[in-house]
């Protein structure tokens, strides 16, 4: 089988010619050539003729990436890979510990609310060597969407269940209900809603000047946290959690509980996830398109940056600022069936948390644009 996938990689290449849609070509000598001039084989991405990872060629393993707010919490999906849990468990007790966490304000308890003032949260896993998938959208009053996302893989026939029926089911399961709206991501969410108009009733406590724009005052965030996870022997965990968009129209469900978009595992290739605009994921179905890139060669940094690409190129003029660059934040992250692991940013600054063998620790993201200037700067 896996035999039969590097041979059909070797066909795609050689009748696409020279050039991979991912803009990775065959060098002289024949190797895997990225667009940065790097051999594939560097990074560890090129499948083994075995289909199997070849001890040799493996860059570490286990490896747990995440989102940077997931920096204290892949130590304890590391944990659990040591100890021989399966990696689905490990990357979703990972994300609790941030879905728990009221000071964080992209997911579950204090995850900022929709323009109504609730919190509507999206979550989706995968587990590798099932290819099963489980997945909640616009789930209220549950802090830890990914363990019911967990219970729709294991206990019904369906990948995804929605609003009131996913909060039924979730109930049915014992989960305990409670008010997700913190002070403070109350606060915040008062303070968009009354800087909003200057010709509405809402009044201000304090210094935003009335009508300065929501937009200006309290900006949109995507704010959420995706965490992967490979084992020792190569079989992959996947998990991506949100309260979404802030201040989002109810209903609004992003690209984190859709498979192929927010996540993707395959557990013969990698796994991919994304953070940021999802509604740029939901377009392009990055986290597969990164896996696909992946089976044909690519470094899990270089699928990342090409998938990068085809988002920024499918980007409507609305979304571009004066020079035309995609105005959104967004990364991409992906860790191949060898250990390898990269990712990739929309705009400068963005970083992904890693553990390997050499402990936990923040990386910087390469990114397709530089950060954005800072205004009067
Ligand atoms: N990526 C999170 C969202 O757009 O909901």
């Amino acid at each position: 089988m896996a035999g039969k996938l590097d041979r059909l990689t070797r066909r795609r290449l050689l009748q696409g010619g020279a050039v991979l849609a991912g803009g990775a070509a065959l060098g002289s000598a024949g190797r895997l050539v990225g667009q940065d001039g790097s051999l594939i084989d560097d990074f560890g991405g090129k499948q083994a003729p075995s289909g199997k990872a070849e001890p040799s060629r493996l860059i570490s393993r286990p490896v747990v990436i995440s989102s940077a707010n997931g920096l204290k919490a892949i130590e304890t999906a590391m944990r659990m890979l040591k100890e021989g849990k399966d990696p689905l468990d490990s990357v979703i007790a990972a994300v609790n510990i941030v879905e728990d966490d009221p000071n964080d304000h992209s997911v579950g308890l204090g995850g900022l609310p929709n323009e109504d003032g609730v919190v509507e949260l999206d979550a989706s896993v995968m587990h590798g060597p099932t290819h099963k998938a489980g997945a909640v959208a616009s789930l209220r009053n549950i802090k830890n969407p990914s363990c019911v996302a967990r219970l729709v893989m294991k206990r019904t026939d369906h990948v995804l269940l929605v609003g009131e029926g996913a909060l039924r089911f979730a109930r049915a399961h014992g989960f305990k209900e409670e008010n997700l709206l913190t002070e403070d991501s109350r606060k915040k969410w008062l303070k968009w809603k009354e800087s909003l108009s200057k010709d509405d009733d809402w009044l201000e406590e304090e210094e935003t000047p009335k009508g300065a724009g929501g937009k200006e005052a309290v900006p949109f965030t995507w704010g959420t946290i995706n965490c992967l996870g490979i084992n020792e022997k190569g079989d992959i965990g996947g998990v991506t959690t949100t309260s979404g968009l802030s201040w989002k129209i109810p209903g609004r469900v992003g690209d984190s509980p859709i498979i192929g978009a927010g996540l993707y595992v395959d557990n013969e290739v990698g796994a991919a996830g994304s953070t940021g605009r999802g509604e740029a994921n939901l377009q392009n179905c990055s986290s597969f398109l990164i896996v696909e890139l992946m089976r044909t060669g690519l470094s899990p940094a270089q699928a990342c940056m090409e998938t990068m690409r085809r988002i920024a190129q499918h980007t409507e003029k609305r979304l571009r600022d004066e020079k035309g660059v995609p105005d959104y934040e967004l990364s991409l992250y992906a860790i191949s069936k060898y250990g390898a692991f990269g990712g990739a940013t929309m705009r400068g600054g963005g970083k992904m948390a890693v553990m390997d063998k050499d402990g936990a620790r923040l990386v910087e993201l390469p990114s397709l644009y530089p950060a954005k200037e800072k205004r009067g700067a």
